[in-house]
């Protein structure tokens, strides 16, 4: 049982939502627009006014970049409309997780966020990370890292009672997962592939309608403590480790206090104790329907927002007046 924790006020987990709606309403104009810089930047741009309406004292842990990197929603930057004065909150963001994606119209591109109480989100650096991920329903230690695909794969089809090519991995179509995907060709299991977007990838073991059993490859750190929050309330395993390209993402992890480089992280180093997880869909996808605007000046949006402490999920469907503020 996780402990409530008496920060995350409980009024306070729904008016994520409001902050995880602003963002993608603001940058669902630019679907299928070809700019992903434009769509960014109006999902950012909307996002940090949203959280401006909420009582809080928050702290971005993860964010847009860095201080000299980012104009808005920076890792250190204070966000909320009570500083000093409010709940003292961490909070991890994507305001446009699937930027690509958004500019070509694809699917799943999602605005997100997860909070926690400070010191309960890790504060990962911008570099890739290994990332195996499975649903609720398993044995603890199903999934491990260090095994290769194939044994994952094999592990997981005998504890779901299937053969191993009766799995489903959904990995990002990279050419750096060329050889994971032909070790899983040559199992026989079905490889979905996806242009972007493995928040959405990692939370869909969750999901049977996805069809999806495992996560699978290499993504964004970031990211991985992102959908390690929603993990975290609606059950699941994951294990992640820090890739590092260069001397420059090694020493980004230091100053981010991490001494272990090589550590394997659970579910619960990314995303521990109490927390809440938000989002928004911008595009259709498999967790959440896209923004959709509808004839009169109005507009419609699926929203997701769980806490681990509860394991509540609560669905929340939308209709906004256009050029409105989500509220
Ligand atoms: P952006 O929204 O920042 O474009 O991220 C999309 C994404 O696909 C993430 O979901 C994923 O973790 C990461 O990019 C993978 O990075 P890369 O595109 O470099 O393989």
């Amino acid at each position: 049982m996780v402990k409530p924790s008496s920060v995350l006020d409980r009024v306070l987990v729904l008016e994520m939502v409001r902050v995880t709606e602003a963002a993608a309403i603001a940058c669902s104009e630019l679907i299928g627009r070809g700019d992903e810089k434009a769509a960014d930047a109006a999902a950012v741009e909307a996002m940090r006014k949203a959280f401006d309406e909420l009582y809080m004292d928050g702290t971005v842990v993860i964010g847009e970049g860095e201080r000299d990197e980012a104009p808005m929603l920076y890792i250190g930057e204070k966000v909320g409309g009570a500083p000093g004065k409010g709940p003292k909150i961490d909070i991890a963001l994507d305001p446009l997780e699937g930027t690509t994606i958004t500019a070509k119209a694809g699917p799943n591109a999602l605005a997100v966020l997860a909070a926690g109480e400070a010191g309960c989100l890790l504060n990962a650096p911008d570099v890739y990370m290994d990332k195996i991920a499975v649903g609720p329903g398993y044995p603890e230690g199903i999934i491990d890292l260090t095994k290769s695909p194939r044994e994952n794969v094999e592990a997981v089809a005998k504890a779901k009672g299937v053969a191993p090519h009766e799995i489903i991995v959904c990995v990002l179509d990279r050419p750096r997962h060329e050889k994971m995907i032909a070790e899983l060709r040559e199992v026989g299991c079905g490889v979905m592939l996806i242009p972007d977007g493995d928040v959405a990838g990692v939370i869909a073991t969750t999901n049977p309608e996805t069809t999806i059993d495992i996560y699978m490859g290499s993504g964004g750190a970031p990211e991985g403590v992102l959908a390690c929050a929603a993990l975290r309330c609606v059950g699941g395993q994951f294990k992640g480790r820090l890739l590092f390209r260069n001397d420059d993402e090694r020493a980004r992890a230091r100053k981010w206090g991490i001494a272990d480089l090589d550590k394997i992280y659970d579910l619960c180093d990314l995303a521990k104790g109490d927390c809440i997880f938000a989002a928004t869909g911008v595009t259709n996808g498999s967790l959440l329907g896209g923004v959709k605007r509808l004839p009169g000046g109005r507009l419609t949006t699926e929203s997701v927002v769980m806490r681990a402490s509860s394991g509540t999920v609560r669905w929340v469907k939308g209709e906004h007046r256009i050029h409105g503020n989500a509220d």
